[in-house]
C-alpha cells in the first residue's frame, strides 16, 4: 500500500486570518492534518513535546492498533508470526516485505551464516572493557566499530542492501554473545554453520570448549517466539532515533549504533531489565505488592511500575498477552518455579484492578513478563535488552531502508520554543 488521499481541509483561524490545512486520510482511516505549510502561510509552528501527536513519516512496515491492541507486520497479525514463523522467516518479511519462499528462506539462511562471524581484529575490542561493561554499551560501540570494517552502502536499491543487512543481522548475534562470554571470563564460542539463528546464539552464549549446550528445540522455539514479538513496533523512541540520526545521511552501522543507545533507557527496551530487577527487589522485601503498587500512584514519586503503561497501547499489549503464555510454558516444561512470575502476576491482578491503572489504561506491556523467560533459559539480567535489540534489529533496519527509499525524506530538524535569555551585552573575560 503506497500513500493517501487528501480528504479535505481542516481550517485554522488565527489573527483575524484563516489557513486552509490539507487533512491526510490513510487507507485504514487514520487523518492528520499537513502542517508542512503553516509556517509559511501562518507565521505558526506546532508545539508537541514528545511528538505524542506527531506523524513523523509514512510507513508500511508495522502498524499498532493502540486501542483494539493489535500489532502488524507487513498486513501479518503478531499471533500468526509468533506462532507459525522463525525470526529470520519474519525478519525476511520486515526487509522484503513479503514472506520468503522455502528456497528464499534457504539462502537467506545461507547468507546468516556466511555472515555470522566477525573480522579477528575486532575480537581484541572486548579484552579492553572492565568485567562489569554493561553488554549494551559494548553492543553499541562494537556496532558502530563495524562500520570501519566494513563497506558503507553505495546505494539502498542494490544486492549490497542485502548483504549489509544480513551482515548486521547475523553479527549483531555474535557480537551479543561474545559480550556476555567476555564478561563471565570464557572464551568465546564461534558461530556453526551447522545451527538455525537461535540455535547458534543459545550456543555461542550457553556451550564452552569444555562442556557441550544441550540444544532444547522448546527453547530454541521460545527465543524465536520472544525475537518476533520485538522486530518492529512502528515510530517507537530507538526507531524514530535510527531514522533521525539516517536523516543526517550516516552509515548504517551508526544509525544502528544510535537506535541500540536509544534502546537502552529504561522507559523503552531498558524495563525489561528493570521488570525483574523491581520483582527481584519485592521478593527480597517479602513479596508484599502493595508497597510498590502505593508507591507508582503516588505523584510526588518518580517511581514508576516498570513493564506497565504504553504511548500508543489503551489496552492490554498484544506482544505482553504473548509474552506471558510463553512465560509459564517454558517454565511449566523445564519444571522451573520462580517466585518472580509469582509476583508479576500479583501485581498484574492487582494493578489491573486498581482505579490509577484502570483510569489511566495503563497495562502490562512487552517488557512485563519476558525477563521471567530469559531468566529460566539462563540469561543474566543486563543481557535482556541486548535480546530486544536483536529482536529489533530487522524492524531498525526495514525502517531506515524505507527512509533512505522515500523521494520525500528530508534531514529531520525540529524547531523550539526559545526560553533562554536574548541580546546580551557582551562581558570581556577579566570583567566576569
Ligand atoms: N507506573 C505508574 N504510572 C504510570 C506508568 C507506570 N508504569 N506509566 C504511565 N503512568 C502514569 C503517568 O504518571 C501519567 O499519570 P498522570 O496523568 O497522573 O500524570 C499517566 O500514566 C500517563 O503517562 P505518560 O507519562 O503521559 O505516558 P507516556 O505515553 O508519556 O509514557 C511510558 C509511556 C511507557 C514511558 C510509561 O508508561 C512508562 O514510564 N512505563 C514504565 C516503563 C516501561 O515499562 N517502558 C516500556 C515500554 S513498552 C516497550 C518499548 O516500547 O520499549
Amino acid at each position: 500500500m503506497s500513500g493517501e488521499a487528501e480528504s479535505g481541509k481542516a481550517q485554522l483561524a488565527f489573527d483575524g486570518r484563516t489557513v486552509d490545512l490539507p487533512v491526510l486520510t490513510d487507507h485504514i482511516g487514520q487523518r492528520a492534518v499537513d502542517i508542512r505549510n503553516l509556517r509559511k502561510d501562518a507565521g505558526l509552528t506546532a508545539f508537541d513535546p514528545g511528538f505524542a501527536n506527531t506523524v513523523s513519516c509514512r510507513s508500511g512496515v508495522s502498524y499498532v492498533d493502540g486501542e483494539a491492541g493489535r500489532l502488524v507486520y507487513r498486513g501479518y497479525a503478531i499471533e500468526d508470526l509468533a506462532d507459525n514463523c522463525t525470526f529470520i522467516e519474519v525478519a525476511y518479511l520486515l526487509l522484503h516485505d513479503r514472506l520468503p519462499t522455502r528456497p528464499q528462506l534457504e539462502q537467506f539462511s545461507v547468507l546468516m551464516n556466511r555472515h555470522s562471524m566477525i573480522h579477528e581484529d575486532m575480537i581484541t575490542f572486548f579484552a579492553k572493557y572492565p568485567e562489569h561493561a554493561h553488554p549494551m554499551a559494548v553492543l553499541s560501540a562494537m556496532v558502530v566499530s563495524l562500520s570501519s570494517f566494513y563497506p558503507e552502502l553505495e546505494e539502498s536499491e542494490s544486492e549490497e542492501l542485502d548483504i549489509t543487512a544480513t551482515r548486521l543481522l547475523s553479527k549483531l548475534r555474535t557480537i551479543a554473545a561474545f559480550s556476555y562470554k567476555k564478561s563471565i571470563g570464557e572464551p568465546f564460542v564461534y558461530p556453526s554453520y551447522k545451527l538455525s539463528y537461535c540455535a547458534n546464539f543459545l550456543n555461542m552464549m550457553f556451550s564452552s570448549p569444555v562442556r557441550d549446550y544441550p540444544m532444547d528445540p522448546m527453547l530454541v522455539r521460545a527465543m524465536n517466539q520472544l525475537l518476533i514479538l520485538h522486530a518492529d513496533h512502528d515510530q517507537n523512541c530507538s526507531t524514530s532515533t535510527v531514522r533521525l540520526v539516517g536523516s543526517a545521511r550516516v552509515n548504517l552501522y551508526a544509525c544502528i549504533a544510535a537506535g541500540i543507545c536509544a534502546l537502552w533507557g529504561p522507559l523503552h527496551g531498558g524495563a525489561n531489565q528493570e521488570v525483574i530487577e523491581m520483582l527481584e527487589l519485592i521478593h527480597k522485601q517479602g513479596g508484599n505488592v502493595d508497597g510498590v503498587i502505593e508507591k507508582a500512584k503516588d505523584r510526588k514519586d518518580p517511581f514508576r511500575l516498570s513493564g506497565f503503561g504504553h504511548r500508543i497501547y489503551k489496552t492490554y499489549d498484544p506482544r505482553a498477552k504473548i509474552a506471558k503464555r510463553i512465560c509459564q510454558e517454558v517454565l511449566g516444561k523445564l519444571g522451573v518455579s520462580d517466585p518472580l512470575l509469582d509476583i508479576a502476576m500479583r501485581l498484574e491482578e492487582k494493578a489491573l484492578a486498581d482505579p490509577f491503572f484502570v483510569e489511566r489504561k495503563l497495562y502490562p506491556n512487552v517488557d512485563f513478563y519476558t525477563g521471567i523467560t530469559y531468566r529460566a533459559i539462563g540469561f543474566p539480567t543486563d543481557m535482556y535488552t541486548v535480546l530486544f535489540a536483536l529482536g529489533r534489529l530487522p524492524g531498525w533496519i526495514s525502517q531506515w531502508q524505507e527512509m533512505v527509499r522515500d523521494p520525500e525524506q528530508k534531514i529531520w530538524r525540529p524547531r523550539q520554543l526559545y526560553t533562554g535569555q536574548n541580546n546580551l551585552p557582551f562581558v570581556p573575560i577579566d570583567k566576569r
